[in-house]
């Protein structure tokens, strides 16, 4: 059996001149999330459900455990002194972090500290998502621009599922491998080594709700998965928590396409570009798998907004590219133009 601290040591090589700074951020996230896991199966217990009647930069109303798993992350993030700034959900700007234990802080976070926030009072799967990039600021506290690169700049992402079991799934470009909590020592356990997602899949998710306010090529696809053909194995299941990080996570390890599109409404989609669509793209490509806004790579868009929203497309390679085809066939002209590169 492998600990996350052990096998985070052990990867360390994988990186030459690496001193072991983002091993001991990865380090810092792996406690917070042991601490947020703790409150979250309190949850109905303790004083923790419900609203805190307050509302985020977003429009969101905020729950108390937004706030609570916010405070843990950042205060494990400060206390580290391997991050340099902060980009949070909950806050309206960056953190900028300055102490003495963080003087040479190389990294900066962007976090979704608690994802889900629907499902918190009704014991549903939630999560915590990070993205970790390397500081391009010379020193001093982290500034917005260290915050605002493109995705494919990250260093590592992972996320935190609090499920029936709690798992922590990250990735430093080398392959993603995911941990299940073993409560009984309170150590993250390798538990998932190299996750790979399958290059097709039969589940598609999306909040089918919003179908008239989607775009041509999306409701296309969707008919397309209800379809029934035998050859390919339609109809797809439609399965659809919505908390991203457990739709992705089961859509990871069965094969299938999560896609929250750009609607009417929202022709940016609902989803965060710097915390919820460059993380998980990181993860969904170094599994094997594709992520887009139906047009390009997420991970290719250079964010101008610290709270970007940003159509997603992401899963098995080959029905993420099925969703593109029928876009592009049916939706030639995108919603918005984002700038890449
Ligand atoms: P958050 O709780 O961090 O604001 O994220 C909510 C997200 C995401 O987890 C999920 O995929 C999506 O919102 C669900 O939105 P709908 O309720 O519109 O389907
Ligand atoms: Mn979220
Ligand atoms: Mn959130």
């Amino acid at each position: 059996m492998q600990t996350l601290g052990q096998f985070i040591i052990e990867r360390q090589k994988e990186f030459p001149f690496s001193k072991g700074h983002l091993s001991r951020l990865l380090r810092d996230l792996g406690i917070a999330a042991k601490i947020v896991n703790r409150e979250v199966n309190k949850a109905g217990l303790v004083n923790i459900l419900g609203e805190t009647g307050g509302v985020n930069v977003q429009g969101e109303s905020v729950k108390k455990l937004d706030v609570f798993a916010n405070e843990q992350f950042i205060a494990a993030l400060s206390a580290g002194g391997e991050c340099c700034a902060v980009a949070s959900e909950e806050e309206d700007d960056i953190i900028p972090i300055q102490s003495d234990v963080s003087r040479d802080a190389k990294y900066v976070v962007l976090i979704d500290p608690l994802d889900g926030s629907s499902n918190i009072d009704v014991n549903v799967s939630i999560g915590t998502i990070f993205s970790i990039y390397r500081r391009i600021s010379d020193s001093g506290p982290g500034s917005r621009e260290d915050c605002l690169q493109a995705g494919r700049h990250q260093v590592a992402a992972g996320y935190i599922v609090y499920g029936s079991s709690t798992m922590l799934v990250y990735t430093t470009g080398h392959g993603v491998n995911g941990f299940t909590l073993d409560p009984s020592i309170g150590e993250f356990c390798l538990s998932h080594p190299n996750l790979r997602i399958p290059e097709e899949g039969k589940i598609y998710s999306i909040n089918e709700g919003n179908y008239q306010d989607f775009p041509e090529g999306v409701k296309k696809y969707i008919k397309y998965c209800q379809a029934q053909d035998p050859a390919t194995g339609r109809p797809y299941s439609s399965r659809y928590i919505g908390s991203m990080v457990a739709d992705l996570h089961r859509n990871l390890i069965k094969g299938g396409v999560f896609i929250y599109p750009a609607t009417k409404k929202s022709p940016n989609g609902k989803l965060r570009l710097g915390y919820e669509g460059n993380p998980m793209s990181f993860i969904v490509e170094q599994a094997g798998g594709k992520a887009s806004d139906g047009y390009h790579r997420i991970m290719d868009i250079r964010p101008t907004e610290l709270h970007q929203r940003v159509p997603i497309v992401l899963g098995s390679t080959s029905m993420v590219e099925k969703v593109e085809e029928l876009i592009r066939q049916h939706d030639p002209v995108a919603s918005n133009e984002y700038f890449i590169g």
